[in-house]
């Protein structure tokens, strides 16, 4: 299902004109579809069918506090990786108790934070954090659930920025060394071992290495339940990709259905499966406005300055990600002509797209696609530019989530010297 629809030559979301919102709310401008993110969240938990399982959406996709309360109005769990994003949580009306942490640098403030406010599962990323959070548990005076993030040493064919699973990378416990791990937990007073987790990257547009990670996971379990260490979940991470250009990623419902099937030929059918997902459910659910403030034809470039820039939006400049651009409207244009679509920030990396074929005129508002995660929360305020708005749709109806800020706001923290 795909909410963003021409209807008569405007670009829509739901049953709301895009051009109407710019018009409105201004841009730069997120527009969110509350029936695509639930849509999508539908398609991976009937997925599962009767299996125990849970979805915990990756709040670090997009943690606008509407976005996160149409998920917990679900019933949806949440990873999470700081303790800035369990209090999103917990105020979007997030249930604790079906939070999963990961994160190679917990604080101990965060340790505590979480362990006070009774998430489901610390993912462990180092010898080091496990002592650290048995200590803190034990001052604390309860017990810290645990699963070891693996390191499973597999290539998930991604761009290097967003590969995590690797040797190479920072993230997760080396899978040789997990057995000992899980033997010094099982000795520390204040740990209770719940699992074992993984998530090997992001954007994964094949199965294979989701199939192989699994593989090795659950020769894992199989080793461990030697040992006498028996799990309860086992938490595959987020990562699955999504369409942006000519990708064909597995949907929801085969990704799924690949994994059920390998799980049931093992030996560890009954453990309950976690899955992180955070572009999957939100990616293809948002798209970014902005509007055209000069159009600049050069010698050997034309320009398309919009007022968005990479502050806004730095998928295109930090991986080279390539996002549709469509106009909001199609009607009275003119000719088209190839175009960079850039920003009104000082970096040449302040694009949005590049060598597009566009007819565009100043005030022409666009729609960046596929901008749901990892968008709004990835902005800054570079250049001094406050933060984009955000908006979500249900049905006709326009919710504004996150306001523009003022300058007077913006500046609220900063102080000069005094004297
Ligand atoms: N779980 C963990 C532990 C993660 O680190 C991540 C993402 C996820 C789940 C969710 O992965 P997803 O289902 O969204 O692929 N800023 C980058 C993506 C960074 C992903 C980081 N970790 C981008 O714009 O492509």
């Amino acid at each position: 299902m795909n909410s963003f629809v021409y209807r008569d030559g405007y670009l829509f979301a739901e049953e709301v004109s895009l051009a109407t919102i710019a018009d409105r709310f201004g841009t730069p401008c997120y527009v969110y579809s509350r029936s695509m993110i639930e849509d999508r969240w539908h398609a991976f938990d009937e997925a599962f069918g009767a299996r125990d399982h849970r979805l915990c959406y990756s709040v670090k996709a997009n943690s606008n506090l509407a976005v996160l309360n149409v998920l917990s109005r679900l019933g949806s769990g949440f990873g999470i990786v700081s303790g800035g994003e369990l209090e999103r949580v917990l105020r979007a009306g997030g249930d604790a108790s079906r939070v999963v942490f990961s994160g190679v640098g917990k604080s101990d403030a965060e340790m505590r934070q979480g362990l006070q406010a009774g998430i489901d599962c610390f993912n462990i990323e180092s010898a080091d954090e496990l002592s650290r959070l048995n200590d803190i548990a034990a001052d604390t005076g309860v017990q810290a659930p645990i699963a070891l993030r693996i390191n499973p040493d597999i290539d998930p064919n991604t761009h290097p920025y967003i590969s995590t699973g690797l040797k190479q990378n920072k993230f997760g416990i080396p899978i040789e060394i997990a057995g000992d791990l899980y033997a010094r937990a099982q000795s520390m007073p204040n740990i209770t071992i719940n699992g074992v987790a993984c998530h090997i990257g992001s954007q994964l547009t094949e199965m294979a290495p989701f199939v192989d990670t699994l593989d090795r996971l659950l020769m894992l379990v199989d080793a461990l339940r030697g040992n006498g260490v028996e799990l309860k979940n086992l938490d595959l991470g987020g990562g699955l990709g999504i369409p942006y250009r000519d990708e064909q990623p597995p949907t929801p419902q085969d990704y799924v259905a690949t994994l059920m099937d390998k799980l049931d030929k093992s030996s560890s059918k009954e453990l309950r499966i976690i899955i992180e997902p955070g572009r999957a459910l939100v990616g293809e659910a948002g798209l970014l406005l902005t509007r055209v403030e000069y159009v600049k034809h050069g010698e050997i470039k034309n320009f398309a300055v919009m007022d968005a820039g990479v502050n806004d939006f730095i998928r295109p400049a930090l991986y080279d990600a390539w996002h549709e651009i469509l106009p909001v409207s199609k009607r009275g244009k003119g000719a088209t002509h190839t175009y960079d679509v850039v920003g009104p920030v000082c970096e040449s990396s302040d694009f949005l797209g590049r060598e597009r074929e566009l007819s565009v005129a100043k005030g022409d508002v666009l729609a960046i696609k596929c901008a749901g995660a990892y968008g709004a929360c990835m902005t800054s305020r570079y250049n001094t530019r406050p933060l984009a708005v955000e908006v979500m749709v249900d049905k006709d109806k326009t919710h504004l989530i996150r306001r523009r800020e003022t300058i007077d706001e913006m500046l609220a923290t900063e102080s000069i010297l005094p004297g």
